[in-house]
């Protein structure tokens, strides 16, 4: 790797080209607007993993709905869960409502303004804590993302997989390193807000980089062939077989367990679907976890969803349940049609309701039956 010593004379020039761009072009973001503490915590949450044109809607809505963090502490987790909704990473949502009420139980009410305080907090790792601390506080604290990462890669021409550990410490040592000793939320959000708009993955746009004369992958030709890529990790796919069951009530929905994926929102029943079935032994399915006897309508389209570490497809079979009986086992419950929205769902499940209520399938009465049990034809019969 290569020595820093060289480089310190030209880091004051570095930080003042960056810091001057960034005041020219930084973007309009409703979390630059303010200094409150509590609502660029938000903000960080929502941008870890997620872009930030995804993240604005959310942001807005969610310091509308909780416009302090006491607020946010004494709300009803589904009320965070919802607003999350389609946001993804839900135990962001859970931990942020945590560190809510760990900031009113044990801080006060107020956000502690160090490192160590932040890191105490659910769901706040190292890098959230300099965001907040560095933009919120003042304080010199670095941070490294994944924009920050490339950004250091290339300009220190680091020829290692950023991903290594020791090349992941090195790298926050140069975090630390660049950081100027005044203006530094300033300056690290410039970090990002470089690595975001010029110093792009692919196709970086030298040309126009404020920093490409201190940039040493630039100055050597190789700045698109770092940082190192390693081949990418091959996620397992999984299938899974939702079922919607619906009778005059609503269809059946229920909260997903508490931990695991996607915990804390609400879906249909789900099966494993690596053993292939046929749609009678769902139903036969169905009447063992349920105690409900259903007849299949015709079958909805598979829904794709890829997560960090799997991708799974959904595939959704809709019934009609024809038993009269329907006292459910826990804590599943029949909601209508216009209140399911008020749950929070996944994206995939949102995907595949939106099927039923949207577009090609009225939950009439007369919607034919693909597969009827014998019960259900010889009613029929009695009332032909
Ligand atoms: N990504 C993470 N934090 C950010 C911020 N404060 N502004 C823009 N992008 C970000």
């Amino acid at each position: 790797m290569p020595s820093r010593r060289p480089y310190r004379a030209g880091l004051k020039r570095l930080q003042k080209q960056l810091l001057s761009w960034y005041r020219r072009n930084k973007r309009d973001l409703p979390w630059r607007k303010t200094g409150n503490p509590y609502r660029i915590l938000v903000s960080e949450i929502m941008l870890q993993q997620t872009q930030v044109v995804t993240v604005i809607p959310y942001y807005r809505r969610f310091i509308k709905t909780f416009p302090t963090v006491l607020s946010l502490a004494r709300a009803p987790l589904q009320k965070v869960f919802k607003l999350w909704e389609g946001l993804g990473y839900y135990s962001r949502a859970r931990n942020l409502h945590r560190a809510a009420q760990a900031v009113r139980d044990q801080w006060n009410g107020i956000i502690p303004n160090t490192v160590e305080g932040l890191t105490s907090l659910p769901g706040i790792g190292r890098y959230t804590a300099g965001a907040v601390a560095s933009i919120a506080f003042g304080i010199r604290a670095p941070i490294l993302d994944g924009n920050v990462r490339r950004m250091l890669c290339r300009i220190f021409a680091i020829r290692k997989d950023p991903r290594q550990a020791d090349v992941q410490d090195r790298l926050w040592t140069l975090a630390d390193d660049i950081l100027p000793e005044k203006n530094v939320g300033d300056f690290n959000q410039a970090m990002m807000e470089l690595g975001a708009l010029i110093c792009l993955p692919r196709t970086p746009a030298c040309p126009v980089c404020p920093v490409r004369e201190s940039c040493r992958a630039y100055q050597a030709g190789i700045q698109d062939r770092i940082p190192v890529r390693t081949a990418k990790k091959i996620i397992p796919h999984n299938t899974m077989i939702v079922m919607l069951i619906r009778n005059g009530q609503g269809l059946l929905i229920g909260p997903r367990p508490e931990r695991g994926l996607l915990a804390g929102l609400w879906s249909f029943p789900e099966m494993d679907g690596k053993d292939a079935m046929t749609p009678r032994q769902i139903e036969k399915a169905i009447e063992k976890r349920f105690g409900l006897k259903t007849d299949l309508l015709p079958p909805l389209d598979p829904v794709v969803h890829t997560f960090s570490h799997k991708q799974i497809t959904y595939y959704p079979f809709l019934f009609n349940c024809v038993s009269t009986k329907n006292r459910l086992p826990g804590p599943w419950q029949w909601i209508p049609l216009d209140k399911i929205a008020d749950y929070p769902l996944p994206n995939a499940t949102r995907k595949i309701f939106d099927q039923i209520t949207i577009d090609r399938l009225p939950l009439a009465a007369e919607t034919p039956t693909l597969y009827r049990t014998s019960k259900t034809i010889r009613r029929e019969k009695r009332h032909a």
